[in-house]
């Protein structure tokens, strides 16, 4: 007999958060992440210590999200987890644990591609998505995160075609660092939109490299910034405390005219009708706004991912793993992490 439902439970471990989720089919029954504050005091993930609080925290996370779900092991029909891009020790923690588990439960494990993931978070069923409707395909996806930047037309589920990418860092890397030259922890991103609410973003100029093609680069935007702050620090010792509303203000600003320029064009030049957001950086306020702004803009329909499904979550990868159980793409046991896959 068919199943009348799907429950799947899945694990996100790429990088320092562990989450884990357990769906019933596109809903989100529970969705527990357990962050890993250490890395703060380093300014960055330090990927040793990341696979070690994984191991702490794989355990309780998915009691958490069973109990919470109120759902058994045994009620579950597959288990899913990201094969990457991420870093090798955090995935690695999170695959031995799903083919465990897989194992003794005899059921599918169904390996995801966390990129597709941000961007499939846009088809969770909720009172949210069900109101506003879901993107129509085929849509532009622009992926902005800690590890990618990448402008993406998604044309159905599980087809994708990468139209832009970052050829060096990630707009969240720029962020993070501009964060870290200021003196704030890490992850500094929403620090910035924090400050940035109070500032004036016409206060300072940034310079931006000029990629060809639909492409971004955030490395000499960064460099810039450095150049920056240790000109006007060496004028002035208290220039960043006196001035950090409007820096802020300023960078995030050059970061999301960078961004949404060559957004603009390729909603252009491939007569885009529908433009969505994803990853990390998608929880930016201002990032929204201007988003938002489009659709007057340019005759657009436009979709932000909830809060929660913004930055790393395991909810993306029970969904991405939904549409991977409807067509039986599963995977074998001898499965191996991915730290550089590609969408
Ligand atoms: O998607 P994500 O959780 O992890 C990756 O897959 O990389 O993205 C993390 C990134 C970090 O760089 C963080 O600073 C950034 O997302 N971020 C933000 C905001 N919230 C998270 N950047 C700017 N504004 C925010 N509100
Ligand atoms: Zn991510």
């Amino acid at each position: 007999m068919q199943n009348l439902n799907t429950y799947i439970l899945a694990i996100e471990s790429s990088c320092d958060d562990t989450s884990c989720a357990v769906m019933k089919n596109r809903q989100v029954l529970s969705n527990v992440t357990a962050n890993q504050h250490i890395h703060a005091q380093y300014g960055g993930v330090v990927p040793e210590l990341a696979s070690r609080d994984h191991q702490k925290n794989i355990v309780p996370v998915v009691h958490a999200a069973l109990k919470k779900a109120n759902i058994e092991l045994k009620d579950l029909h597959a288990i899913a987890i990201t094969r990457g891009p991420g870093l090798m020790g955090s995935l690695l923690v999170g695959i031995s644990f799903a083919k465990s588990l897989s194992l003794a439960l005899a059921i599918p494990l169904i390996e995801v591609n966390h990129l597709q993931a941000h961007i499939l978070a846009h088809f969770i069923e909720d009172e949210v998505t069900l109101a506003n409707g879901f993107p129509q395909f085929p849509f532009l996806c622009l992926t902005v995160s800690g590890g990618h930047t990448q402008l993406v037309k998604v044309n159905d589920y599980l087809q994708v075609e990468i139209l832009g990418q970052t050829i060096d860092d990630a707009v969240g890397e720029a962020f993070d660092k501009a964060a870290k030259i200021m003196g704030l922890p890490y992850p500094g991103g929403p620090l910035i939109d924090r400050h940035a609410k109070e500032g004036d973003p016409s206060k300072f100029k940034f310079a931006s490299t000029k990629v060809p093609g639909y492409d971004y680069s955030f490395s000499g935007i960064k460099t810039s910034f450095l150049y920056f702050i240790q000109n006007n620090v060496q004028k002035n010792a208290n220039f960043v405390a006196e001035n950090l509303k409007d820096i802020c203000a300023s960078y995030q600003q050059h970061l999301i005219t960078v961004l949404l320029r060559t957004t603009k064009q390729v909603i252009k030049d491939h007569s885009i009708k529908e433009l969505a957001i994803a990853g990390g950086v998608s929880a930016n306020s201002e990032l929204r706004l201007q988003i938002l702004a489009l659709e007057k803009e340019l005759t657009i329909r436009t979709y932000l991912p909830k809060f929660e499904y913004c930055t790393d979550n395991a909810a993306m990868i029970g969904i991405t793993a939904y549409f991977k159980y409807q067509k039986k793409e599963f995977s074998g046991l001898d499965m191996v992490p991915l730290p550089r896959m590609i969408l």
